[in-house]
């Protein structure tokens, strides 16, 4: 559905992308990277915000994506604080060209969708950090676009309302094309169908959640915690915790050490190999 083919942007002397291609599919594709990789750079490419420094970004009709058809949650938006939630809606309805007979009640459905239509009539400045990105994804849905772009909208939310995200993502997800960026792998273990793994503006890997984690298979090693270094160059520490009552280590490692058990991979695990070159 959408190509992204070779794709360069230099600020100045940060070179932001060095070189992405990839292909949209359907259902939920999850951008993952540390802070830095240059996600936003790539959607702000990708929407015509920015101008890449070389490269390209085909849509099926062969057209630059036009406003109605994507909808947009930017990493940092801002809402007028003294207007309603309706309100809020109806001055994005008319920034993207939505016939003003049609507002109210395109607003009102947009709403419905995120939950919010109960909220309709508060004012934005007494909202919750998850009520105001429910706010933005609402307004992201305004026209019926098909393909929908997040850029890390868990961002400040608290974890109950990360589970409620999660929820809606997954719910748009099954109706519209969503490119979901975060640094969070939980954000989208169990929702997306595709990951796209972001590292210092390469793709450091991708497929699905599966093959991800497959990355790190025969690289995840608990071992008891005295037996190890923090500082250690030959493995990277991910956590501490305890099993059958004795502290562990658990651990990712090119090669096997004495006192290591192997375990099982996850997708954090996988995301972790790809992006600290533990190979
Ligand atoms: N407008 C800008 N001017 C200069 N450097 C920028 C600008 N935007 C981003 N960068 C730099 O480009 C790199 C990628 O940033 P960004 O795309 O924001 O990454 P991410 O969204 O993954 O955190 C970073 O090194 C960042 O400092
Ligand atoms: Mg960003």
């Amino acid at each position: 559905m959408i190509r992204v083919n070779d794709l360069h942007k230099r600020y100045g002397k940060t070179e932001a992308l060095r070189g992405v291609s990839f292909a949209l599919g359907p259902g939920i594709t999850g951008l993952l990277g540390p802070n830095g990789a240059g996600k936003t750079t790539l959607l702000r490419c990708m929407l015509g915000v920015i101008r890449p420094t070389a490269g390209d970004v085909d849509f099926a009709d062969g057209m630059r994506v036009r406003q109605q058809e994507v909808g947009y949650l930017p990493q940092k938006y801002g809402l007028f604080k003294e207007l309603t939630v309706r309100e809020s809606l109806a001055y994005f309805g008319v920034l993207k060209g939505i016939p003003h007979s049609q507002i109210p009640d395109e607003v009102d459905e947009c709403l419905r969708r995120v939950n919010m239509l109960d909220s309709r009539a508060r004012r934005v400045g007494a909202l919750s950090g998850g009520m105001i990105r429910r706010v933005g994804i609402a307004s992201a849905l305004l026209g019926g676009p098909c393909i929908l772009v997040f850029d890390e909208p868990t961002a400040g939310l608290d974890p109950e309302e990360r589970v409620r995200f999660k929820r809606l993502a997954s719910e748009l997800g099954k109706v519209h094309t969503v490119l979901l960026s975060t640094h969070i792998v939980e954000d989208i273990e169990a929702i997306a169908s595709t990951v796209i793994v972001l590292n210092e503006g390469r793709v450091a890997a991708s497929g699905a959640l599966q093959d991800i984690a497959e990355l790190a298979r025969g690289k995840c090693y608990v071992a008891p915690q005295r037996a190890v270094n923090d500082y250690s160059e030959d493995y990277y520490i991910e956590k501490y915790l305890e099993i059958d009552g004795e502290p562990v280590a658990r651990l990712l490692s090119a090669k096997y050490l004495d006192g290591f058990t192997p375990v099982e991979p996850t997708v954090e695990d996988g995301y972790l190999c790809a992006t600290r070159g533990i190979a």
